[in-house]
């Protein structure tokens, strides 16, 4: 029991340090908050003090004479104490702001710079919510938490030092109380914080659910799964409520015990108190102030429950975080990694393996060299891991074994940016953001003219369509381009990679569903874009394969035949088979 303690309290001091280390740009403000924290909580401490000294010296002499000016000063304090306090808040809450919005950009930048495979495993809302309401938990911690924190803290104390200059044995009394609340807080510690890290946990997991289902809702419309995505959202749902409820009945819970506390202490009082001062050990004054900082104790040992809390969950909301910023990416750059001279775009690639994590291999071995400006058709069953081989190329992943080389060097060599600028790539699903087809086009290169971006959209085949349109290239598309054809996007994303002119082109089954007219234009467009630069193409369509300059099959992860059309086409291999089929279908097409 004893041992796990001591390491979760351990761990959550680490995170908490590391937490404030992101305050160090702000350290001289930091400082000043300090000084001010202190100078306030010292002022709200003389307040009892004033009305002792009225009490003692004047109300009990019937003097009244010196009244006015010791009320004046009651005034003053008060004014002056909460004007502080006030600036105080101000003052934090602009550190923490600014200490949240350094954090949120740091991890968005990391995250920026993971490589795809943690995004394979990683869902996109539980990121999301780390990112912005992960990090607003944690502005609490430097604001709001440590303010209080710490004035309760410098209030405890305090008052400890002035009752017992005071009265010895009320310091004494005052201490006795001391443990029973460090008991009750620490006991209620152990109990809220696994209950509120599941609690962060659940509500990631139901942002996660919920981004899912609107990213897909055609799918989940098509299939009319609405009732069962309900249910499963339902059940999430259900889950954090309970929980939210749980917390929040385990910090009830511990109040009673507090108000407990706070009786046992007002009691305690009034009997020594009241001996003391029978004995006259003690004045009235001195008891009534003693009884007003009891007051000021209530305020910490309550405020310490939800205190704690927010403490714990900005804990465990920083070790979210920082489990994120420390994973590292599996695609590193090397330290003196270089920018890619001009390359003509030779690719070797030299007894590659890759397997993904946890799976067994899925290419094996594979010796291809592609020469500059040459275009290559890969083709292969569903599933043969052609899509995986071109993501080796930009480094999406790194092979398990052997190498890539550009131009004869390893591409682990450069810069990852650098090496991804000069391969254009367009995926089998393309990727639109919302905004004009002109920004779409210019994502890579967003300074181009309207000339430049014209004339990619010409060589993409897409600039006729795109002109037709009424607003041409100010045509807003919709998130993800959902108002414009499989085809459509395509012909776009070419264009976008075009205007780059990266001297390396791949393109992951462009045509896959698209229609015969649009195949077409596809086909003209790839031809255009393929023109002196290294092309590789992963299709099945007998023009694809016709144009290429060799063909490469990918079987189960092997490479079974590498060669120009008419030499596979003598083999009897996949690649007959798969062309006579085709050709074949084909003919009888032409023939209806
Ligand atoms: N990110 C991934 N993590 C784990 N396995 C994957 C991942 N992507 C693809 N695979 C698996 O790798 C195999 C090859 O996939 P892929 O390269 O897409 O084949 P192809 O493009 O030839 O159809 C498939 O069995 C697929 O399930
Ligand atoms: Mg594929």
């Amino acid at each position: 029991m004893a041992q796990p303690n001591t390491t979760e309290k351990k761990d959550t001091l680490k995170i908490i340090w590391r937490l404030f280390s992101f305050l160090k740009p702000y350290s001289l403000l930091v400082g000043l908050a300090f000084l001010l924290l202190i100078v306030s909580t010292l002022l709200s401490l003389v307040t009892p003090i004033i009305t002792k000294t009225a009490i003692d010296k004047y109300i009990l002499c019937y003097n009244f004479s010196g009244l006015p000016k010791i009320a004046l000063l009651l005034l003053l304090v008060t004014v002056f104490q909460s004007v502080l306090s006030s600036f105080l808040r101000v003052l934090t809450e602009y550190i923490s702001q600014n200490t949240v919005h350094y954090l949120r950009k740091t991890l968005y930048e990391h995250l920026n710079n993971l490589s795809i495979g943690f995004f394979d495993w990683s869902k996109t809302g539980e990121l999301m919510a780390r990112i912005t309401s992960d990090t607003s938990l944690v502005g609490r911690l430097y604001g709001f938490a440590s303010i209080n924190m710490l004035v309760n803290f410098l209030t405890l104390i305090g008052i400890f030092v002035v009752v017992t200059i005071w009265q010895p044995l009320l310091g004494l009394l005052y201490l006795a109380l001391l443990p029973f609340v460090y008991l009750a807080m620490k006991a209620y510690a152990l109990k809220v914080r696994p209950l509120w890290r599941k609690n962060r946990e659940a509500s990631g997991e139901i942002t996660a659910l919920m981004q899912e289902v609107i990213t897909s809702i055609r799918v989940v419309k098509l299939f009319g799964k609405e009732n069962a995505e309900l249910e499963r959202f339902g059940a999430k749902n259900i889950e954090v409520r309970d929980l939210l409820i749980d917390t929040s009945r385990t910090s009830s819970f511990w109040m009673p015990y507090v108000g407990f506390l706070t009786s046992v202490a007002s009691a305690l009082v009034l009997l020594i108190g009241g001996f003391l001062v029978i004995d006259n050990k003690l004045t009235i004054g001195t008891l009534i102030a003693y009884t007003s900082y009891l007051g000021y104790l209530a305020r910490p040992i309550r405020q310490s429950g939800f205190l704690i809390n927010m403490i714990q969950s900005s804990a465990s909301a920083g070790e979210r975080i920082f489990e994120l910023l420390d994973t590292v990416s599996k695609v590193e750059e090397k330290a003196d990694a270089k920018e890619v001279p001009s390359v003509k775009g030779k690719l070797s690639f030299i007894n590659v393996s890759f397997a993904y994590p946890n799976t067994k291999l899925l290419l094996k071995n594979i010796n291809l060299e592609i020469e500059a400006g040459e275009t290559l058709a890969l083709v292969g069953p569903t599933g043969a891991g052609k899509s995986t081989l071109i993501s080796l190329i930009p480094r999406f992943y790194d092979p398990s074994q052997g190498e890539i080389r550009l131009d004869d060097v390893n591409i682990k060599e450069y810069k990852l940016k650098s090496l991804r600028q000069k391969i254009g790539f367009v995926l089998q699903e393309t990727f639109l953001f919302d905004g004009t087809i002109f920004d779409n086009i210019a994502y890579g290169k967003p300074l181009s003219t309207l000339e430049e971006v014209k004339s990619v959209a010409k060589a993409a085949e897409i600039a006729d369509f795109i002109e037709s349109l009424p607003k041409g290239y100010d045509t807003e598309i919709g998130e993800r381009g959902v108002r414009l054809s499989g085809g459509q996007r395509q012909r776009i994303a070419i264009a976008r990679v075009l205007l780059v002119n990266p001297p390396i082109l791949v393109l992951d089954e462009p045509t896959a569903n698209i229609d015969a007219g649009t195949e077409a234009k596809m086909e003209k467009a790839i031809l255009n874009v393929s023109k002196n630069r290294t092309t590789i193409v992963i299709a099945h369509r007998l023009w694809a394969l016709k144009n290429a300059d060799r063909i490469a099959v990918l079987e189960n992860g092997k490479l079974t035949q590498v060669g120009t059309h008419q030499e596979l086409y003598q083999l009897d291999g996949f690649y007959a088979k798969a062309y006579k089929e085709q050709a074949l279908d084909f003919s009888r097409e032409e023939e209806i």
